[in-house]
């Protein structure tokens, strides 16, 4: 079997190292370079990995190397396809997502220049939170066309979804298909027109006010983890979204996913960063595509855009 593609995570942290790990277990890259400004941290977790694959059986190596903030170190990711980036401090119990504005900006502004500078041709994904507007930031920093910048949220909050409305209806998770856009955080909108269990739509196996209820879940599900982790947040669902996002472009797969990414009229939205399903492949963002959604949804949606359009505003800034 045939491996290809350089894939850097940045951020060794839990959601960082399952990232690689995920990635890794594909067995489908040549390498996967994990970095952390924790010294001795991602060689410390990419020897583990290396040693694990003779059980797992999988080739693809692990490189693990500390990085400082002025960009020493980042020659080990050079020439990346693509690059998650979950760099950034994750909430704690009672803080928003937006709560980290100030310290994350820093750090993502800080790595997209580096990256960008050993890994001109990269995809970036996007992990750090506040998720939508730490994507902007990244896109600015790295000064890479938009279509090579994108957030990864839709697919864990979609993922969550689909979850709730398994475990509400006692159904197997993959009779389930649900869709959020919006944005990762309280503007996000689920999609409950698009939503169907064995293909029958949802609105016929439940009310409206449960399928409410699995939405407002849905919203706070991020939130919820952390209430119950007390030190950080959710990483195997977030994980698993990235990686899968990283492999549709290594493998140029067009998959359609929710992802966050630079809309440019659809919906009527233009020129923000935004959660809408997208066709993702080796360019990084090949297209938006544009759903149909009822008239309530899209009032809702482009809610979200404006929401999220004065936060990215701010961005260029920090
Ligand atoms: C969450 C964080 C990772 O939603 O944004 O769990």
């Amino acid at each position: 079997m045939s491996r290809s593609g350089k894939v850097t995570v940045v951020g060794a942290g839990f959601y960082g190292s399952t990232t690689a790990l995920r990635l890794a277990e594909y067995d489908i890259f040549e390498t996967v370079v994990l970095t952390d400004i924790v010294e001795g941290k991602p060689e410390g977790i990419a020897l583990d990995i290396n040693q694990s694959r003779s059980i797992e059986g999988f080739e693809t190596k692990l490189v693990g190397k500390s990085t400082t903030a002025d960009g020493a170190g980042y020659e080990a990711t050079a020439n990346s396809d693509v690059v998650v980036i979950t760099a950034g401090l994750p909430r704690k119990p009672g803080m928003s997502r937006m709560d980290l504005i100030g310290v994350n900006a820093g750090i993502v502004r800080g790595v997209a220049e580096n990256i960008a500078k050993h890994s001109p041709n990269a995809v970036l994904i996007v992990v750090s939170n506040p998720l939508d507007e730490m994507t902007a930031l990244a896109q600015i920093a790295s000064k890479f066309p938009h279509n090579r910048v994108m957030g990864q949220a839709g697919m864990l909050d979609t993922a969550r979804f689909t979850h709730f409305v398994a475990e509400k209806l006692n159904v197997p998770v993959a009779s389930v298909k649900t869709l959020t856009l919006g944005s990762h955080g309280e503007t996000m909108v689920p999609v409950p027109s698009r939503c169907t269990v064995n293909g029958k739509a949802l609105s016929e196996l439940l009310s409206s006010a449960e399928i409410e209820e699995l939405v407002t879940r849905t919203r706070n599900g991020g939130a919820e983890i952390v209430a119950l982790l007390k030190t950080g947040s959710a990483y195997y669902a977030p994980s698993a979204a990235a990686a899968r996002m990283a492999r549709a472009v290594i493998t140029d797969s067009r998959e359609v996913m929710p992802v966050c990414a630079w809309v440019t009229g659809e919906y009527g939205i233009s020129g923000v960063y935004l959660g809408v399903e997208a066709e993702i492949g080796r360019v990084g963002v090949n297209k938006v595509v544009e759903g149909k959604l009822t008239s309530q949804e899209l009032e809702e949606l482009k809610k979200a855009a404006e929401a999220v359009r004065s936060k990215q505003a701010d961005v260029k800034d920090l």
